[in-house]
Formats: structure tokens, sequence, C-alpha cells
């Protein structure tokens, strides 16, 4: 690094003609992807892409990082975009640069393994829409469940980019499990899979500058594969680590668009070109072409999403991920998955517990899946477990996990834990020690059948098969079988402009309260009329109630989406759902029920008959996966009646008593309160 050249910058002219570096640093844009995933909960849409796309092309990124991770999963789920139209979509914008995705390996862009069938259609369907870069990893760094993706990368002709999940089980490199020699191990394993490149994938930020220093100059001694490094900036660290890969002879570094940077993000890629100027690393890159990118992503497009950001913290770093070494979007959903159950107070013996939970299950590196995994049973420990029983509630994927369906961890799974969860399991109570992917039935042609009528096409079959409940509900808005909701509409600038009036108006102590005047039942003859106050427009109802008719109701027409009402689809659960006190899962239906869920007083409520029994309550708040049973089936106490899915874990609720199942109050795919009536059982 200390080889200047003697390039002397007087002006911006000098600077954009220095001369080209040796062996100039490659970048990986992360933006569209890890960026707005890591700050605005991978809310991006297709459409606030294109304004930089172009723009973007230019700059010369060794490639772009498009797709993976949440993308897939978010975009059919909460923004009503298929996954696969914005991959051909932008491949028009970006003529030159790569493009990249994040591939979870046998898990494909979902949360646990798939079949093979499934593995390898999803990436000759990716490349087919345009993808260059298959930057692949497996949570267990179990690289035998690469073998069918990456024999389908190669087949395609691309590029195969082999990651090692950076984890630590103390505050630095070391110890009997991540140390030194178990990254080389797993870089030559890589080299021996006929890795293209390899990415080091610092996920939680954890890695320390020396750390990096010492492991990426072994690494480059190792072996003659370029090497990657991915190392979010949660913890801070993140700039001076890239800087000490760099003096270590790292090949490629992953950075954000300043905007879509820092916090829980990657570190800006403007900083780094600056730093790099006039050395034999230097980039090569026109930080004024990144400015005018940032500009239009300034104005044109984050203040669409500013309200996605975690502004409950001025702090930019997470201190806790120094202290925990878990990633700080495992952390934020610990949080939030505590505060929706009201038990915030105990995220301290969380953060006690899931360092026993991960040593139970084979100390895994946390990342996706993992992360959530390991989290939500920590959670589930801490919140049902009692003196005389650990591990109450296991989730299914913790039972998978047990069975070795994610693959080898790093050192055996809790022997007594793996008995308790395999107990019963439905694939048998003895763990397989195989390639996970050989005990899987293919399963696209299951999926083809259930989609039989609405559609043929290999990537609606695909997406249903990674997620059947959101996917279907996806393909029936995209096949016009359903209306999507409102709230899956894009927000536009209009909306955050009128957004922003309202709030200066109310900063201003313009905003007056409006006063709520019980409506009174409207008769027969109501009439209505168009009024206009100024350049106000109001339509007012007229009902004459017997006398003289009288003014009720009056609806400005500019309804701003701040003050929209809530419209009754939003408010899912049915009206005879109760929401009990504190008793977690079952509590007998003759107890005096609290508030109803959906406090409607108009509403007549004397056809709602309560069936008599014992009800099972969801534990948490979450969403329906399947009722195992119908109304009328008999269960025993123990069987498990149907699956809720929280935090997208899936969790089997067991019966509370014996008996007939009186009442099923939700169905495959609702979403659903914590203590919410999900059946009633007598
Ligand atoms: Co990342």
């Amino acid at each position: 690094m200390s080889d200047h050249y003697a390039v002397k910058m007087k002006s911006i002219k000098d600077y954009n003609n220095r001369p080209k570096a040796d062996n100039p640093v490659k970048i990986q844009d992360l933006t569209l992807r890890d960026g707005h995933q890591s700050l605005f909960a991978t809310r991006g849409r297709t459409e606030d892409m294109i304004p930089v796309a172009e723009m973007m092309d230019e700059i010369g990124f060794w490639g772009v990082e498009v797709w993976g991770g949440a993308t897939f999963d978010t975009m059919h789920r909460f923004l009503n975009e298929d996954p696969w139209e914005r991959l051909r979509t932008l491949k028009r914008y970006f003529k030159k640069t790569p493009f990249s995705m994040l591939l979870r390996g046998q898990n494909v862009v979902g949360y646990r393994n798939y079949a093979d069938d499934v593995a390898k259609a999803f990436v000759e369907q990716a490349t087919e829409n345009g993808m260059d870069i298959f930057r692949t990893f497996d949570a267990l760094n179990d690289f035998r469940n690469f073998e069918t993706v990456v024999a389908a990368i190669k087949s395609c002709q691309k590029h195969f980019q082999g990651c090692i999940c950076y984890s630590l089980t103390e505050p630095r490199m070391g110890g009997d499990v991540y140390n030194l020699k178990y990254y080389l191990d797993k870089a030559r394993d890589l080299e021996t899979m006929g890795a293209d490149s390899i990415c080091i994938k610092d996920m939680a930020g954890i890695m320390a500058p020396y750390d990096a220093f010492e492991l990426i100059k072994a690494l480059k001694d190792a072996t003659p594969i370029p090497i990657h490094l991915h190392s979010h900036f949660t913890s801070g660290m993140a700039p001076m680590t890239h800087l000490k890969a760099i003096e270590a002879g790292v090949d490629i570094i992953d950075t954000c668009m300043t905007s879509y940077a820092y916090r829980t993000s990657h570190p800006a890629v403007e900083p780094l070109v600056m730093t790099l100027v006039g050395t034999n690393r230097d980039t090569g890159f026109d930080i004024r072409k990144l400015a005018k990118i940032n500009d239009v992503l300034e104005k044109e497009v984050l203040p669409k999403y500013k309200h996605l950001l975690d502004d409950s913290k001025v702090s930019i770093i997470d201190i806790n991920v120094l202290l925990h070494q878990t990633p700080g979007g495992m952390l934020s959903n610990l949080v939030n998955q505590l505060r929706e159950m009201d038990a915030l107070d105990r995220i301290d013996e969380v953060y006690k517990e899931l360092p026993k939970v991960r040593k139970d299950l084979g100390q895994i590196p946390l990342v996706t899946p993992t992360s959530q995994i390991v989290g939500i049973q920590t959670v589930n420990n801490v919140l049902f477990d009692t003196e005389d029983e650990k591990y109450k509630m296991i989730t299914g994927q913790v039972k998978d996990l047990c069975y070795g369906l994610y693959g080898k961890t790093a050192v055996p799974i809790n022997p007594e834990l793996q008995a308790k969860a395999l107990h019963c399991y439905e694939r048998g109570e003895d763990p397989i020690t195989c390639r996970p992917g050989e005990v899987l039935e293919p399963e696209l042609e299951k999926s083809r059948k259930e989609l039989q009528g609405l559609t043929s096409n290999i990537e609606d079959i695909i997406l249903y098969t990674l997620y059947p409940v959101t996917g279907k509900k996806f393909l029936s808005y995209k096949y016009g079988k359903e209306t999507p909701p409102d709230s899956m509409r894009p927000r536009t600038l209009d909306d955050v402009k009128k957004e922003q009036a309202l709030i200066a108006k109310a900063k201003a102590g313009k905003l007056v309260e409006k006063k709520e005047v019980p409506v009174p039942e409207m008769g027969s003859h109501t009439r209505t009329f168009n009024v206009l106050v100024d350049d106000e427009y109001f339509e007012v109802k007229v009902d004459e109630p017997g006398g003289q008719p009288i003014i009720t109701h009056s609806v400005p027409q500019q309804v701003t989406p701040a003050v929209r009402a809530v419209s009754p689809q939003q408010v899912s659960p049915p009206s005879r759902v109760m929401a009990a006190p504190a008793a977690p899962v079952a509590q007998p239906a003759s107890a005096p029920p609290s508030k109803p869920l959906t406090p409607k007083p108009s509403e007549p409520t004397g056809d709602v008959c309560e069936p008599t029994g014992t009800q099972l309550l969801a534990p948490m708040p979450g969403m329906i996966v399947s009722y195992n049973y119908n109304v009328g089936d008999r269960v025993g106490k123990g069987q498990p009646v149907l699956i809720l899915e929280a935090m997208k874990m899936e969790n089997a609720l067991p019966a509370p008593v014996s008996g007939v199942i009186r009442a099923i109050n939700f169905k495959s795919g609702d979403s659903v309160p914590k203590n919410a009536v999900l059946c009633v059982i007598g």
C-alpha cells in the first residue's frame, strides 16, 4: 500500500485522468439487494431501482447484487411483485455489469432444504432470466448442500462463488471451532468443488480488522482463487476491516451507495474510492458519477422508504453485536417478537439463553435460516419452559435440524435435546448422516398438480413450491382471482408529500382533532348531496328519521393515507374471536371473555354462537399454515392440531385436551394475533 503513484492531483481533471492501478480492488455493489434488505426490510420496489440502473451500469462494478436473500420472499409476500420479473426488467438497464444473487444452497431462497429438482430448476430459471454470479452459502457451512446447485450453475456455465459463513464463539477469531484452520479447510473444500471465487460472509459484522488481515493473507497464500469479502457495518468495524483486508490482498469488496450504507448495511463505496485513490489498489471509479446516483436516490427514491428506517436509536452502531456476536437483524427480530408478545422485559434472559441454545444445537453459525431457528427457539424457551421441563415448545425447524435435514452441525447436537425433538418425529427417530437432499422426495410435480387450472408456468411452480401459502396468495392476485389489499400498493412521492404536509400542520398546532360523533342508523330515504365549500368538496348525506331532514354524516373527499380508516379486510380475525387474558396456550371457554378484538358496537352479535369447550389460543402472533383436522374430528390430548408460523418458524400446536373439534376459526394464510382462539375442542 505504500506503493503510491506520483500523481499530483491539483484539480478534478488530474483526478479524472489518474493512471490505472496495478491491482485495483474490485467492487460489488449491494444497494439493490442487501442494502435495502438491511435498512428497509427488503421493501425496495423494482420501479425505484430503474432510475439509477443505467447510471450504476456505467461505474465499473465487478457485479451488482440484485436478487436472492429475502427479496424473493418479500416481493411476492408484501409488494405484490413477481420476483422473476424484477430480473428481466433490470437486465434491460444493466447491459454491462454482471448480475449477482445470494443463493442459500439447498435452501434456495427459502428457509428449509428443498428437494434436488427444486434447487436445480431454480438455478436454471434464474440463469434464464439473466443471473450471472451465484453467491452460494449454507447456514451450517455444510458444502454437501452445494452439490446440486453447483452442478446446475456449472452446467449453465455461470460463476459459482462459494461462501464461508464467518462465525465466532468468542469475541475474536480462534477457539476450538471457528479458528483459522476451520476457514482454511473450508476454502480448500470450495476449491475442490470448483469455486470460481470464494467469499467470506461476515453477516453479523463481527470480523475484527486484524483478524481480517490474518485470515485474508492466509487464504491468499493457500489458494489462487479470488477472495471476496462481505462484511456488514453493524458493529462499526467494517470500514477498518475492509482496509486491512485490502492490505492483505483481498480481491473483491462489497459496498453500498452512501444512502443505502451503514447501520446494519455495508460501508459506503465513496469513502473507499477516495481512500484508495493514487494507490496500487485504486478502484479507478469516478466519484462524481457516484455522487450523481446518490443524488437521484436521495431525492426521488429514499423519501418513500425513510419511514422504514429503524430510528428508535440515534446511534448507527449496534454495540450488542460486539457483545453477543449475533447478526443485527436477528437481534431486532427477537426484540420485535418479544414486543409482540408483551415480553420485552425478558430480553436479557433471551441474550443469556441464546448461546446455550446455539451450543445445544451444534454451535452452528447464525445466518438465515439458522439465526431464526436459534432465535425463535430461544424465545420459546424463555417464554414457555418450566422448572421441570426444558425445550417445552420445540419448533418444527429445530426438529428438522436435529434430524439432520439442514446438514451437519459444527459440533454434535446435545443428544438429550435431539432425542426429545425426534420423539414421534414424522420422518423417524434416528437422525440421518447423509446429504439432506438425498432423503427429500421431488417436489415440483406435486406443486404442478396443485396449481392445475391456475398456472403451468415453471416460475410460478417454483415460487409456489418455495412459499406454498403466500405463494398461492400471490398467484391468485397475479391471475386476477383475488384483489390484492391496499397495503401492497406502492407508496408514491405524492403520498409522502401529503404526509409531510400533515406532519408540518400537526407540529404547527394547526391540526384540529376531529370530534367523534356517533353515526345513527341511516333510513331508506337517505339522500346524497354534493357540497362545495371554498375549494373543499364534501359529500353530504341527508336522512329524515321521522321529522325534519337533518345532516348526519359528512365525508371529506380528500382522505390522506395517514388518516385513512382501517378497511374491514385489514381486521382479519372474525368477530367471535376473543382475546383471553394471561393463559398462554389453553383456557376453558367458560371463563369470562375479555374485550373482543374487533370492537364494532353497531354490529349485531346475536347470531354468533360460541361453541363450548376448551379453546386453543395462539401462544404468539403468527400466520396459520394448516389445520390437521376438520370440525367434528376427534383429537387426543397432545396431538398437533395445527401449524402456526411465527417469525418464519413453524410451531405445531398440541391439543390441550382430548375431544371433538367444535370450531375452527381461521384458515390457511390467515394472520392471527396472540391469544386468538384458533379452535375449540369439547
Ligand atoms: Co449480507
